[in-house]
């Protein structure tokens, strides 16, 4: 019983000193810190609710003409897609409801699918347009997601809109998500 202990205090005591041996430099002295300007030109998520959201606007007249000359290419002159580019416009099949839990192959549009306006802002700022992300000032992504809301009838033909006219758009099936609150038991199938 005496002997295993002391055995047992010779290991941790091994063990520990393992431990600081391996540890590395503190340094490597490779890079250098990130300058704040370097960190604000990252930060650019945007929340659901609308936090992140910069200072800035645009009409669905300015979005409708800059859709034209740097998406239509893509996504169709009227954001039908053109293969293999993805659908953005269109609410059907919303006549029908909400369809993908039985057609995982139907068409997700942003009308007929994406439950959060503000993510519509944070996808096109930091990914579009795909030859050349992070071109589009605060104004042109304003005007561009007012567009493409208001070409999905969920805003008017005249709307402008800025962080809290953004903030404040309701998706027509944002209450077909739930929050995933599993937490890796039982539960999950
Ligand atoms: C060179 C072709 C190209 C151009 C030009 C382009 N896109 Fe895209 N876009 C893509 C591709 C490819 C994807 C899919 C990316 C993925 O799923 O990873 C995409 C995805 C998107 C999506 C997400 C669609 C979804 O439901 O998943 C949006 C929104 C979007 N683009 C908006 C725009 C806007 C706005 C512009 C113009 C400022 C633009 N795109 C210009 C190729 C393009």
């Amino acid at each position: 019983m005496h002997r295993a202990f002391v055995v047992g205090v010779a290991l941790a005591v091994a063990a520990c000193r393992m431990d600081n041996t391996a540890k590395g430099p503190s340094r490597y002295a490779l890079g250098r810190a990130a300058t704040a300007a370097e960190v604000a030109e990252r930060d650019v998520d945007v929340s659901p609710d609308g936090a992140g959201l910069p200072a800035g606007r645009g009409t669905v007249a300015q979005g409708a003409a800059l859709y034209v000359a740097q998406c239509a290419s893509c996504h169709g002159a009227n954001g039908e897609g053109i293969p293999p580019y993805p659908k953005l416009i269109g609410r059907d099949p919303a006549a029908e409801g909400f369809p993908f839990g039985k057609d995982p192959r139907a068409a997700r549009t942003i009308g007929n699918y994406w439950p959060y306006a503000t993510t519509v802002f944070d996808y096109v700022r930091r990914a579009m347009p795909q030859p050349a992300p992070g071109s589009l000032t605060d104004d042109q992504v304003y005007a561009i997601t007012a567009y493409l809301l208001a070409a999905n009838r969920i805003i008017p033909m005249t709307a402008t809109l800025d962080s809290a006219s953004l903030a404040a758009v309701k998706m027509p099936y944002a209450n077909r998500f739930v929050r995933d609150d599993r937490r890796g038991g039982k539960e999950v199938r």
